[in-house]
């Protein structure tokens, strides 16, 4: 069996369609006839300010969403990064075989730090891509399922478990990408030509899982639409029915060709009164289940601490021969 990792950050209230169709879908496909390994990257989230309330909050909210979503607990490992103590451990030791000329390199540190200025870039978004990494080979990942943004995260990653072995042994599984694509793209309802995000400018092009159907079906009735009036893909002429057909698609499994045609001599309103009635009836029990889950708090939290349980055994093995490899002296006994 291969084993697969992936993590998500817990920086927003819920999680949105682009989450879902970019990459929780394609990790509910890949629990099975997989060993998966799914993680709540709160520490990672603790690059951007947060509010305690609102950390706590966004966490349990993720974990409620993925298992809603489809991840099965008893199918998957499911936990949260800061339960397991070794990310950090083994974070520390890939700062010191990342150069500080090839951190420097990295693109979303770039970014982001540019768009902050350095007075207010944290160091921990520059070590940020050395935890990842670690958060990869802990658990001796062979694929990463993740999207386009996150390759040269990973191409680092393959770089520092090869560094790693080609120095110290043989210790690292050096993990392949596995780039989602494909249906994958999502984009802005009122901005067509950019990815949703939750980072967008305003919320109205984004489709938010818990939110209310009302909601959720008054943002794709006020999606931004092209001129013309015939529903057609056509990406660079019509994006925003492009983008309609697509979510359509990928939630009814219906092909697009079949919609265009279900839709000739129809209007936009028609067209899009329809996906709103595909999503809003794909994520309505979701919601429901997720609220259900997040009722019970204490419940969800055993779910995250039996996950927790479990990486911290495939992740405690992988820091040993670390630390061994490395020529770090062992505690010879276990008992303080
Ligand atoms: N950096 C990833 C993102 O922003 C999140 C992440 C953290 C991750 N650790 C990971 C993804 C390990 C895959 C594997 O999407």
């Amino acid at each position: 069996m291969k084993r697969i990792l992936s993590g998500i950050q817990p920086t927003a209230d819920s999680l949105h369609l682009g989450n879902y169709l970019g990459a929780v879908q394609q990790w509910v496909a890949l629990q099975d006839g997989n060993d998966a390994f799914y993680c709540i990257v709160d520490l990672h989230a603790l690059t951007i300010e947060t509010e305690p309330q609102a950390m706590r909050k966004r966490t349990l909210a993720a974990a409620a969403q993925l298992i809603a979503l489809g991840l099965d607990p008893k199918r998957c490992t499911l936990f949260v990064q800061s339960q397991v103590p070794q990310h950090n451990q083994l974070g520390w030791v890939m700062e010191c075989i990342t150069g500080f000329g090839e951190a420097s390199r990295m693109t979303q540190f770039k970014d982001k730090s540019q768009k902050s200025g350095s007075d207010r870039t944290v160091v921990g978004l520059f070590t940020y891509p050395m935890l990842q990494a670690a958060d990869i080979l802990l658990y001796q990942a062979n694929q990463v399922p993740v999207g386009e943004d996150q390759r040269q995260h990973i191409e680092l990653t393959r770089d520092l478990a090869q560094r790693f072995n080609a120095k110290y042994g043989d210790v690292f599984t050096v993990p392949d990408a596995h780039i989602i694509k494909g249906a994958a793209k999502i984009n802005d309802l009122q901005d067509p030509n950019a990815k949703m995000s939750k980072s967008a400018a305003s919320n109205a092009g984004v489709i938010d899982i818990l939110d209310s159907a009302e909601i959720n079906a008054k943002k794709i009735k006020s999606a931004v639409t092209d001129t013309g009036k015939e529903i057609k893909f056509d990406e660079k002429n019509k994006p925003g029915i492009s983008n309609l057909l697509s979510i359509h698609s990928a939630l009814s499994g219906k092909k697009i060709s079949e919609i265009e045609s279900e839709f000739e001599g129809k209007g936009y309103g028609d067209f899009k009164g329809a996906v709103a009635e595909v999503v809003t009836s794909y994520f309505e029990p979701v919601r429901k289940r997720a609220q259900e889950l997040l009722s019970d708090e204490s419940a969800l939290q055993e779910i995250l601490d039996e996950g927790g349980a479990k990486a911290r055994i495939v992740a405690g093995e992988t820091l040993n021969r670390v630390y061994d490899a490395l020529g770090l002296v062992p505690r010879i006994t276990n008992q303080r």
